[in-house]
């Protein structure tokens, strides 16, 4: 499973970047908002910083509208994804961006009928928001396990991105669930390296040491 950053925070991402770990990175309007900065500006800045797809949603509710702000966004770098919402319009979207090598995440997933629709259309990935379904006393891991599942029984290529992580154990449970990806909030991706007994263990091994040397 590959990890994903889902931020718009350059500082964040150049953080985990220096780690080795980060693939790719998600931005929603709500993240680039909470960056402070324009979406104009940051995709760029990101897109340079890793090597794997990043994400940029159009804000537009119609096809053409959809169409016309993806091609732009498209042009920034060639590792640019185009996020496209999981409405009528956007499958249209997809089906014309896809046709012409443009690449798209469908977002905004919530079941299996939407997540076939979006790979029908074309989507190179989809988006299944986990946190939001548990959040209305759904299962999203067992959303992105039934996803997963469906898409290996019909040879669907499409590539299912676990979304709306809240916490470790949705990372740990879509791991097994199969997710081909999974996007983290910092906030999660700083609790993931965190263990007591590694610091535990670290601190008697430098102890043990001194001792050693004396
Ligand atoms: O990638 C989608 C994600 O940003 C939504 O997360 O926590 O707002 O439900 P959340």
């Amino acid at each position: 499973m590959k990890i994903f950053m889902d931020t718009a925070n350059v500082d964040e991402i150049a953080r985990f970047v220096d780690w080795g770990v980060v693939y790719g990175v998600t931005t929603n309007p709500s993240l680039i908002a909470k960056s402070g900065r324009s979406q104009a500006e940051v995709i760029p800045e990101i897109a340079a910083m890793v090597a794997g797809p990043v994400s940029a949603e159009v804000i537009s509710t119609d096809c053409a509208g959809m169409v016309e702000e993806a091609r732009k966004l498209a042009k920034i770098a060639a590792n640019v994804v185009i996020k496209v919402p999981c409405i009528p319009e956007g499958l249209k979207a997809v089906k014309i961006l896809s046709a012409e090598g443009i690449r798209t995440n469908v977002t905004l997933v919530f079941s299996m009928s939407q997540a076939l629709l979006a790979a029908s259309a074309g989507a190179t990935y989809v988006s299944p928001f986990i946190g939001r379904l548990d959040d209305i006393g759904e299962d999203g891991v067992q959303l992105v396990k039934n996803i997963v599942q469906a898409f290996k029984n019909y040879g669907i290529t499409t590539e299912v991105i676990a979304a709306s992580i809240r916490n470790l154990t949705h990372v740990e449970q879509v791991m097994l669930a199969g997710a081909h990806i999974a996007t983290i909030p910092t906030k999660v991706l700083e609790q993931m390296i965190q263990h007591p007994l590694t610091d535990k263990g670290l601190a008697q091994f430098l102890q043990d040491y001194a001792n050693s040397q004396k």
